[in-house]
């Protein structure tokens, strides 16, 4: 098939200062601009991004639900599919798009640069096509962000070292804006003009770092059509909850009195042990014409911050929109059948016990009792290549134990995690279902987990254990959702299914990145197929060297 190849633009990441919440400070940016400049494409275009480290750190570029057919090269997962970009140093990074069709967007993924260095990407639909729904007057973007007062390098080192959690965020953003209930916020105000009676497509992304958002604007219902770069069937809705990594699309149809409404995002927070940033995004909703805006403007009202209810009822009503032109194919025949436990665990401090964790101890992370340790040669590399040593690959298809993994106090001595490099070797085109279980370890909360160069459907999820003989049959195969991030709920599970249909090493993980950098991936690599068109593509000549 033609390709429409796009050489569409260079990303330079540099320092730069910002001023917010009355501070000043200097943040890896992209292009001068925070958030990142916007890719757009169409649904199957490639892009040419030539990436150029101009900052005094390393980095790597992901391109967030981009599958990258065969083409893991580009993926950019720091020390999985590559060595990082030096400073100094250039990438020119191909986005290979399938059929993604909505938003998605691109990040960091070295260390915490995240937390600035991210944006966009639109894809429209293919020329001579359209959106399967009535054409929006204009779009936005929504883009939830994250600020610290401190240098984000400064919060990861501290929080690594001191072995506990890392200090709390002080903002959240939207675009980029505080919003009007931080100190010193006007006029950083992010605000979308409307007309009366018009309709308007807003891409969301929640690019923070460390929560799920709840998000929703006053007086309006919105329709939500697409996530993670999918459609959906139109849901509609008074609030949206939105995980880090995923992306929602919804309209909003202007179709209250013209007045100013604020939209507004806050964390939700499922776990009461786990500290979290407690305020308030805003944006504003503008309507044209000539009238005097009511003072105060209205506020929605969002969901608690503990409303787990509100949050699964939200995330379990996401339908694939499933019709003639967006067909769904679920795997219905299983090949290969995963059990992942995803909990936060405890590693010894050292030599005292003077960790911030839990008795002393190091928080740590793990899937099936395994704390991830990141090679020192990228695993993609080391496969390619057939570079002995660098990682084992023996990643359990299930726990090492099985236990009552919900229960309300649980064994210490479950606590300790093994620390390893390995990772789940996948036939070509096999059928995967994986189950990922939460555990009450220390303390049960959300994880949003996402896999890297597939999409995946979402067929169930549930509350407490999984029951392999009960669940399954209560699965959706008709018209789950497909998404590249799932929030698992707090002490309950999710089941989700692909076809191992893209050869490659891919990374799988949760989005919150303090569990992260605590431990909580691991790795799946898919062999190549008989068929030339089946095989891993070669490798670009300007790859980072290691
Ligand atoms: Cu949005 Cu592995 O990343
Ligand atoms: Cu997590």
């Amino acid at each position: 098939m033609e390709r429409n190849i796009k050489r569409a633009i260079s990303l330079a990441v540099k320092e730069a200062p910002y001023t917010r919440l009355c501070s000043s400070k200097n943040i890896l940016a992209v292009n001068g601009q925070f958030p990142g400049p916007t890719l757009h494409a169409h649904t199957g275009d490639t892009i040419i991004v030539d990436v150029h480290n101009r900052g005094d750190q390393n980095i790597t570029i992901h391109w967030h639900g981009v599958k990258q057919p065969r083409y893991p090269w580009s993926d950019g997962p720091e020390f999985i599919t590559q060595c990082p970009i030096k400073p100094g140093g250039k990438f020119s990074q191909k986005i290979v798009l399938s059929d993604e069709e909505g938003t998605l967007w691109w990040h960091a993924h070295s260390d915490w640069s995240r937390a600035t260095v991210h944006g966009a990407i639109i894809i429209y639909p293919k020329n001579g096509t359209t959106y399967p729904f009535p054409k929006p007057h204009a779009e936005a973007l929504i883009i939830l962000g994250e600020w610290w007062k401190s240098d984000i390098q400064e919060v990861l080192e501290e929080f690594m070292e001191n072995g506990g959690d890392p200090n709390n965020s002080d903002a959240y953003l939207i675009n980029g804006q505080l919003g009007d209930l931080y100190p010193c916020s006007i006029p950083d105000t992010f605000k979308l003009t409307v007309e009366y009676g018009k309709t308007y497509l807003l891409r969301m992304i929640n690019t923070v770092m460390n929560s799920i958002l709840f998000f929703s604007v006053a007086n309006h219902q919105i329709t939500v059509i697409g996530t993670d770069g999918s459609y959906t069937k139109p849901l509609k809705t008074n609030y949206i909850a939105i995980s880090p990594g995923q992306t929602i699309d919804f309209l909003l149809e202007a179709n209250q009195k013209p007045n100013h409404y604020y939209m507004a995002a806050r964390a939700f927070n499922s776990a009461p042990a786990v500290p979290f940033d407690n305020t308030t995004t805003t944006a504003i909703i503008q309507y044209k014409g000539n009238y005097k805006p009511s003072s105060p403007q209205p506020l929605p009202l969002l969901p608690a911050y503990n409303d787990t209810n509100a949050s699964t009822t939200f995330t379990g009503s996401l339908r694939s929109l499933a019709n003639k032109d967006h067909p769904v194919n679920v795997p219905l025949k299983i090949r290969t059948k995963l059990f992942f436990t995803i909990s936060i665990n405890t590693l010894p401090c050292g030599n005292n016990n003077s960790c911030e964790g839990p008795g002393g101890n190091r928080f740590s992370a793990s899937v099936n009792n395994i704390t991830l340790q990141l090679p020192t040669i990228d695993i993609l590399e080391a496969y390619y290549r057939q570079i002995n040593g660098i990682y084992g690959n023996n990643f359990p298809k299930f726990p090492p134990l099985a236990f009552n993994y919900t229960a309300d106090s649980l064994p210490v001595q479950l606590r300790t995690p093994r620390r390893a490099t390995k990772v789940r070797v996948i036939k070509y085109n096999s059928t995967v279902e994986l189950v990922f279980q939460g555990t009450n370890l220390l303390s049960g909360v959300d994880h949003p987990m996402h896999l890297h160069g597939y999409s995946f459907y979402v067929v169930g999820w549930g509350i407490g254990n999984f029951d392999k003989e009960k669940d399954p049959k209560n699965y959706n195969l008709v018209d789950p959702p497909l998404q590249n991030t799932i929030a698992v709920p707090k002490n309950g599970w999710a089941a989700i299914r692909f076809k191992a249909d893209n050869p490659g090493v891919w990374f799988m993980h949760c989005h919150f990145e303090r569990h992260i950098s605590w431990g909580m991936g691991m790795t799946f690599i898919v062999r190549n197929g008989k068929h030339p068109d089946a095989k891993i593509l070669p490798p670009p000549p300007d790859m980072p060297p290691c």
